[in-house]
């Protein structure tokens, strides 16, 4: 039977899911397809409570609706409980099911861009409180970090992501700290997370100084444009390891595709390769 799967935001023009899982249906030779959809807001409940109707199996969710849609969902998975969004549905019979794949996303690709990430017994620093450092935090949460410093211009927004998470689980401590107090809480952490938006398009600068770091660092971005951002460049050059934002975009595919159409697929060189050049031309 043909399944179709699709990806629903407003806009939704610039989103490389339907590449991503293109890639997959034709590489396990899936009778299946993903499209974009264009749902507006006002749309939303009507689209999700239909999604049988409309023909699809499931679909991602992006910028604005994921929080919507969490709360529109009959069954939440535990991350996009404790991020309060979802970025994946799926229909069990009639239910309407959520999760939120960007935290598996993003430890998935740090574990594998950086094997040993968990043995640097030092504190993680997250750099930002919005959404996606939400799930990330709740990641190394879940992984059993000791010390998690969340970092965030606007600190009360940090204080909230630290008191949700802070009592989650008795062995990990979650501190809020100032945003001018970034350098000196980033250069004694074995993992510096920026989850901010600054380093878009080469726009910002996040004024952290890498090689002022007192230890050897993993340092991720979540911005994957540019690929190479100015922290993880400078990062690089001072000699820490470097992780970068593409591959949480990639893995945070996996889990979906294996809902919708029964095979869990691979991130590849491959499909990096060709996610690369589209990101170039455009
Ligand atoms: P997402 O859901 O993708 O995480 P978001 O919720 O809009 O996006 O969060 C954006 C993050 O980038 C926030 O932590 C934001 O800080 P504030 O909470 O103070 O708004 C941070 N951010 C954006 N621009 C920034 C800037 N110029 N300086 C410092 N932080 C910035």
């Amino acid at each position: 039977m043909n399944k179709s799967a699709c990806v629903i935001g407003w806009p939704i023009k610039h989103s490389r899911s339907p590449m991503i899982h293109g890639y997959w249906l034709a590489k396990h030779g899936i009778d299946g397809s993903y499209e974009k959809r264009a749902v507006h807001p006002d749309d939303l409940q009507n689209f999700v409570k239909n999604l049988a109707n409309e023909g699809f199996v499931g679909c991602n969710v992006t910028v604005p609706h994921k929080e919507h849609a969490f709360q529109l969902a009959d069954d939440k998975d535990a991350s996009a409980v404790a991020v309060f969004a979802a970025n994946t549905l799926w229909l069990d019979g009639d239910l309407l099911c959520a999760a939120n794949t960007d935290t598996e996303g993003f430890m998935a690709h740090l574990t594998v861009s950086a094997p040993d990430w968990k043995k640097r017994d030092v504190p993680v620093t997250i750099l930002g409180a919005g959404g996606a450092a939400r799930a990330i935090v709740y990641g190394f949460v879940e992984a059993g970090v000791g010390e998690i410093r969340v970092v965030n211009r606007t600190r009360a927004k940090a204080e909230k992501l630290a008191a949700d998470f802070g009592g989650l689980k008795p062995d990990t401590r979650i501190i809020a700290g100032d945003w001018d107090k970034r350098q000196t809480l980033s250069q004694d952490a074995g993992v510096v997370v920026n989850t901010t938006t600054i380093g878009m398009n080469g726009e910002g600068d996040l004024g952290l100084d890498p090689a002022s770091f007192n230890v050897p660092a993993v340092v991720a971005d979540i911005v994957y444009v540019p690929l190479e951002t100015a922290l993880l460049r400078d990062a690089k050059a001072a000699g820490h390891e470097t992780v970068d934002g593409l591959g949480m975009l990639l893995h945070q595919a996996v889990a979906g595709f294996e809902k919708w159409f029964g095979v869990r697929p691979e991130v590849t060189q491959e499909l990096r390769d060709l996610v690369v050049a589209d990101l170039e031309q455009s």
